[in-house]
């Protein structure tokens, strides 16, 4: 099972609300090193961190980031986006092409790109940033882009597992962060969820469900398509 004591680190998205909470926590769990990565990299003032430009929609920025970091043991897609008004009818091609590459492409483009150095140590892992919309499509291009990551979470922990690397996938509903700024309702903490997240990782966690929403929402897929979507009909008209 992958500790994080020793471990080298990476998160993507370091400078936002989660990815700052990761990186602090995982060094208080005992990371050697945390790559702190970011399109515009900030100071941390901490000789355990290494800042590293890293874009996750351009293969040049993730080869780049794969060369200079040869020693990573845990590699965290945390970084995402979200657009204001989301409805697969409304946005562009465009925009819902952003959000895929964000959300999608680029985690599996970096598990791709470090899978071969993942599997030089003796224990590692991935953890991916997933949200109940994974399941539940209350948004139309983030919700798609997150129900694709799941998926490829569920596919790399089948094809990593030969080369002895974990991987977890986080469900978490409205955090406490710039991206839930404008929403109105319950959020979890980041330092709650980083919290969570490194407990089940070091458990040896396939999952890591945060909140009730996310539990919720898992439970209702055995349910009828209706109860999960309240605005429908109970059949689909004839
Ligand atoms: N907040 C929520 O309610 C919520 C709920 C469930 C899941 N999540 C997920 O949690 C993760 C962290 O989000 P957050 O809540 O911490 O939001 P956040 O504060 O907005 O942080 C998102 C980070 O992702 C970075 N990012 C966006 N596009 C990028 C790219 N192309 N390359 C590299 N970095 C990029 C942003 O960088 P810049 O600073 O450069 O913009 C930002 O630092 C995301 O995957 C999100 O989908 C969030």
């Amino acid at each position: 099972m992958p500790v994080l004591s020793g471990s080298v680190v990476l998160v993507t998205g370091a400078n936002g609300g989660l990815g700052r909470e990761l990186v602090e926590q995982a060094l208080a769990r005992g990371a050697a090193k945390v790559y702190a990565t970011a399109r515009r990299p900030r100071e941390w003032n901490d000789p355990r961190v290494v800042p590293l430009t890293l874009d996750v929609t351009d293969a040049d920025s993730i080869r780049a980031a794969v060369a200079q970091a040869q020693d990573v043991t845990v590699l965290i897609n945390n970084a995402g986006m979200s657009l204001a008004s989301d409805t697969l009818m409304a946005l562009s091609d465009e925009e819902i092409r952003d959000v895929m590459e964000t959300n999608f492409f680029g985690p599996v483009a970096l598990t791709r790109a470090f899978a071969p150095v993942l599997a030089t140590s003796s224990t590692s892992a991935v953890l991916n940033i997933h949200s109940p919309l994974s399941w539940i499509a209350l948004t139309g291009a983030y919700s798609a882009s997150k129900a694709a990551l799941w998926s490829a979470t569920n596919s790399f922990r089948v094809e990593l597992a030969p080369q002895g690397t974990q991987v977890t996938g986080v469900h978490v509903g409205y955090m406490d962060t710039a991206m839930a700024k404008g929403v109105n309702a319950p959020k979890t903490s980041p330092e709650e969820v980083a919290w969570k997240s490194f407990d089940g990782l070091e458990q040896g966690d396939y999952e890591v469900i945060v909140d009730e929403i996310s539990a919720g929402v898992k439970l209702g897929l055995s349910g009828p398509i209706s109860d999960l979507y309240p605005a429908l009909p109970a059949n689909a008209p004839a």
